[in-house]
């Protein structure tokens, strides 16, 4: 099973942001990737269709014969992760973006004051305070949906003029007053991550999840001896809608071009 690939999909491009951080710390694993742009944004989407998309998508990682499957969007983590693993069964481990933040914010942050960004879906699904409250280590979650943000992203807007003001818009919110850490909940924001920063001027921990995530995919293949002890092959990436500018974007996203993979879900 070692050899056996790493499946990751988001609703777009923005996992790819997740795909990097995994090749970094596990170069050994062969990656699967799929964006489901036909349907991007998912965060405006009802969780009901999140959930037949993410089956759909599924069975495509199955039968590419994924070992993991990371579902590296948070808002499809918010609204499919318990189906998708009750789905998927034995066939596959099944491993969601948010887990692994909510520890690390716990453990790092107990009794303090967390802020949040990310979809609509993400924010309105409660999920993050509602395991950060399970924890029961005291952190005080204020949550802001910056539906925006995302596409801005998807259009190349990032470190410039119009993604500073849609930024400082978005966190002069009051609701993240007095936060001593900001979690990044949505796959594309570590793009702007720097502008982000800068807005806090160091106030602020900005915590980038594709980092944790990948550092939490490498304790989870280590602990059940499933890491890859060489190459199996060479990644590969899926969308299910494709356009020249997803893959002049996956450069941006993936910090190299790959070559994209037109796989419609619905045929
Ligand atoms: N990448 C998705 C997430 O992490 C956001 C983009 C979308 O709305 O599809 O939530």
């Amino acid at each position: 099973m070692k050899d056996q690939p790493v499946g990751i999909f988001d609703s777009g491009i923005g996992g790819l942001t997740v795909a990097q951080a995994i090749t970094k710390v596990l170069p050994l694993e062969q990656i699967v990737y799929f964006g489901d742009t036909a349907h991007l944004p998912y965060g405006d989407k009802s969780t009901a269709a999140i959930q037949a998309y993410a089956v759909k998508i599924c069975d495509l990682l199955i039968r590419q014969r994924c070992k993991v499957i990371l579902i590296a969007c948070n808002s499809a983590s918010a609204a499919a992760y318990e189906l998708v693993k009750e789905y998927v069964g034995s066939k596959a481990k099944v491993l969601n973006v948010i887990e692994p933040t909510i520890a690390f914010v716990g453990e790092q942050y107990p009794g303090r004051t967390v802020g949040l960004i990310g979809t609509k879906q993400t924010v309105n699904s409660d999920v993050y305070r509602r395991k950060l409250d399970e924890l029961n280590k005291g952190v005080v979650l204020r949550s802001v949906a910056t539906p925006l943000l995302a596409a801005m992203i998807e259009e190349g807007f990032f470190n410039d003029s119009i993604s500073e003001s849609v930024i400082n818009a978005y966190l002069s919110d009051p609701e993240l007053q007095g936060i001593e850490a900001l979690i990044l909940a949505c796959t594309h924001y570590p793009l702007i991550k720097k502008q982000i920063e800068l807005y806090f001027e160091g106030r602020v921990d900005v915590l980038d999840a594709s980092q944790i995530v990948a550092g939490h995919v490498k304790n989870f293949l280590d602990q059940q001896g499933l890491a890859a002890e060489q190459r199996a092959g060479d990644h590969k990436f899926y969308v299910s809608d494709f356009t020249r500018s997803f893959e002049e974007s996956t450069r941006i996203f993936f910090k190299r071009q790959v070559h994209l993979e037109h796989f419609p879900l619905w045929e």
